[in-house]
Order: structure tokens, then sequence, then C-alpha cells
């Protein structure tokens, strides 16, 4: 079995799962971007100690090698408390923004893991002017 056939992806206006990268089409060369990374921006995933998003990496293809790992965000507060799952103080929303550089065109790479229904996937190309 490969990495490829446990991924999942799908409409993220539908599906709760995907990440949905926002970054511009086109950048500078070398200049600051902002890159983020949300889950269930319009259909919210639930956010609980038993159910939720645990970790969200970004990563870059550029047009020619091999793959770049840009971020690897760890969502760790789930509403765990004294009182039970439910009953904590606070939550860590599935979402993160990274700042990147770039200096080739490629594809932004998002993949996020929920503790029950496993990893899945977007993508978004990039194109450096
Ligand atoms: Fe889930």
């Amino acid at each position: 079995m490969k990495l490829s056939e446990v991924v999942r992806s799908g409409d993220w206006k539908s599906e709760k799962h995907v990440p949905v990268i926002e970054a511009p089409e086109n950048v500078p060369a070398d200049q600051p971007v902002e890159i983020g990374v949300t889950i269930g921006a319009d259909n919210p995933h639930p956010n609980t100690a038993e159910h939720h998003i645990r970790w969200i990496k970004l990563l870059f293809q550029p047009t020619d090698g091999f793959t770049f790992e840009l971020a690897d965000i760890q969502l760790a507060g789930h509403g765990e408390g004294l009182k039970g799952g439910h009953e904590g103080p606070v939550y860590t929303d599935p979402f993160a923004k990274v700042t990147v550089r770039l200096k080739q065109s490629g594809t932004l790479l998002a993949l996020s893991y929920c503790n029950i229904h496993g990893l899945w996937e977007n993508s978004k190309t990039i194109t450096v002017n």
C-alpha cells in the first residue's frame, strides 16, 4: 500500500476535512507572502477531545525537483479539562498562517490529520513572477 492510497481529498465546500489553502496565484520573487490553511471554514469540523484536527502540514513542490516542508502545525487544545472532554477552557481552531518567500514557481500542498477520519489533502499552484 502507498501513502497516496490512504490520503483523501474532495470538495472543501461539502467535505469538512479538506484543508483549504489561501494564497495569491502570482507572487514576486523572494518577497514575504502569507499563506493560510483552514479546515472546515464553511462546514466546521468538530473540535472536541474525542474528535478533532490534530495537525496541519504545508509543503512546497517546486516545478522541478524534490518536495520541501514549509510548516508543521500541531493543534493541541481540544476542550480537555478537569470536568471532562468538553469542559476545558481552550480550543485550538484548525487554522494556520505562515509567511514564506519563494524563488521558484510550484505547487503548495496541504495535509491535515483528523484523529478519527485520517489524512486529507489539497493543493494550489503558485507562480513566481
Ligand atoms: Fe473528522
